[in-house]
């Protein structure tokens, strides 16, 4: 007989079935406990809650393991692209070469935006940062596309993951481009992916751009390693809100936003800012270190701390020896590194943080990369999105896949006044 657990109320027992993953991760399935005992389970930032069974990335935030498909996230950065982990998270296997070449033909060709499309960007003000730009604009997407919207239409479906995989890139530059008062930049369809989305970003009509090899591996590095996460707070945000049946894009729109918030994506130009204002106010990294340790939210040590990784991030292991080779092959050692890896020593020998388990995550180091190379600092988080879109949408269409499918509607526990009589406004 599978294995249940049991759950006594007052005199009543109630057995629960027991899940196990295919890691031995092990959950009590409470899909009937209101309907069989009248409770419900309380879990305040659902720490303790698996909202679904999914077979895209497993972590092991203990052991520091991250896999995608099964695939470690180690062998996937020294030897994949992005396109290729973007087919793997969404298809659910490596392609072959005639997948992938059909893969990236059909991502190339969708990598314009309509025309009046640039019209939605200049009507932002300049100072518009980008993740609120991307996210309105991948909305907005919908307007565009109202011929495929349906998400339980496969030809449909594929078609828009198609389009937003290939306009992502298009859309963060053209936000950018507006921000700096710079012409927007065709897509070069001649350039492949991560070469095109720099092109974009950097090249000007008025002269050649030569997309510089370390840039270009260092990108395909940090989007791989932000490909997918799992259940964090954009891609169970892309959850919940696809499963109301609306559109792919609008679910994704809503993970953009999501992924903004500095404790989330947004930490990566927390991080930066953080480090410059470190170097700005002629702080010393203890000085600092001290500061964050008072528990004040408004002053953490940004890039610090997961709810899961417990002993370290593997994707930060990778991104710190990228971001030394990257900044010893442009010759740009910065003051910023030197800051970063001095508060990374303090910190991880600081009874604050080893007692609490706070290591450096992804965003401590993709920040000094992203700089090193010219990237804004308001841009960090919509190449975070750009990575992270791959995995929001193999999440979106498995969500679309379950049997299980149900509209996300968690529960309460009620703290508010009792039956309480209205007061007419003369007698309050
Ligand atoms: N600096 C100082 N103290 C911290 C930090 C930090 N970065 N992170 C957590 N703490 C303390 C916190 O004050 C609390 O202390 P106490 O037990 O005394 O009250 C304890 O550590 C546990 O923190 P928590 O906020 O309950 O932990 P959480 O799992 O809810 O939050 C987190 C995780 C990532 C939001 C948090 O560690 C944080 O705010 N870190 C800084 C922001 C950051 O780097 N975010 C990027 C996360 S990785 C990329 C991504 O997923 O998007």
């Amino acid at each position: 007989m599978a294995e249940t657990a049991q759950l006594r109320i007052g005199d009543k027992t109630f057995e629960l079935p027991i899940i196990e993953g295919t890691e031995g991760e092990r959950a009590i399935d409470i899909t009937n406990l209101r309907r069989d005992a009248g409770v419900i389970t309380l879990d305040p930032g659902y720490a303790n809650t698996g909202s679904c069974q999914s077979a895209i990335t497993f972590i092991d935030g203990d052991r520091g393991i991250l896999r995608y498909r099964g695939i470690e996230i180690e062998d996937l950065a020294a030897n994949s692209t992005f396109l290729e982990v973007a087919y793997l998270l969404v298809y659910g296997h490596l392609p072959t070469t005639a997948e992938f070449d059909a893969f990236t033909d059909s991502i190339t060709f969708h990598t314009m935006i309509h025309e009046d499309f640039k019209r939605f960007f200049g009507a932002m003000p300049k100072d518009a940062h980008p993740m609120a730009a991307c996210s309105a604009a991948i909305g907005a997407l919908a307007t565009f596309y109202p011929d495929s919207l349906d998400p339980r239409d496969p030809r449909q479906v594929e078609i828009s993951v198609h389009r937003l995989i290939a306009k992502f890139p298009t859309m963060a530059a053209y936000s950018y481009k507006h921000s700096i008062g710079q012409p927007f930049m065709y897509p070069r369809n001649d350039l492949g992916y991560v070469a095109n989305f720099l092109y974009m970003l950097f090249g000007t009509p008025c002269e050649e751009y030569e997309v510089d090899p370390v840039i270009k591996k260092a990108i395909h590095l940090l989007l791989i390693l932000h490909a997918d996460h799992e259940q964090n707070c954009s891609t169970s945000t892309v959850r919940i809100v696809g499963s109301s049946m609306v559109n792919l894009f609008s679910a994704i729109s809503a993970g953009i936003q999501a992924l903004w918030g500095p404790s989330h994506g947004g930490a990566n130009q927390a991080v930066i800012e953080m480090l410059a204002a470190i170097r700005d106010q002629g702080l010393t990294a203890k000085e600092f270190v001290e500061k964050a340790k008072r528990g004040d939210e408004s002053v953490r040590l940004m890039g610090f701390g997961h709810r899961v990784y417990k002993n370290f991030d593997p994707r930060m292991k990778i991104i710190k020896k990228a971001c030394s080779d990257v900044l010893d092959k442009l010759g740009t050692r910065t003051k910023l590194l030197e800051i970063a890896m001095e508060l990374e020593e303090i910190a991880l020998k600081d009874d604050y943080f080893v007692s609490r388990k706070l290591y450096p995550n992804v965003d401590f180091y993709s920040g000094v990369i992203y700089n090193a190379i010219g990237t804004p600092s308001n841009l960090f988080t919509a190449l975070f999105a750009l990575g992270r879109l791959p995995g929001w949408i193999a999440q979106w269409m498995e969500l679309h896949a379950d049997p299980q499918f149900k509209i996300g509607r968690p529960r309460q526990i009620y703290t508010g006044p009792t039956l309480t009589a209205y007061t007419p406004i003369e007698n309050r």
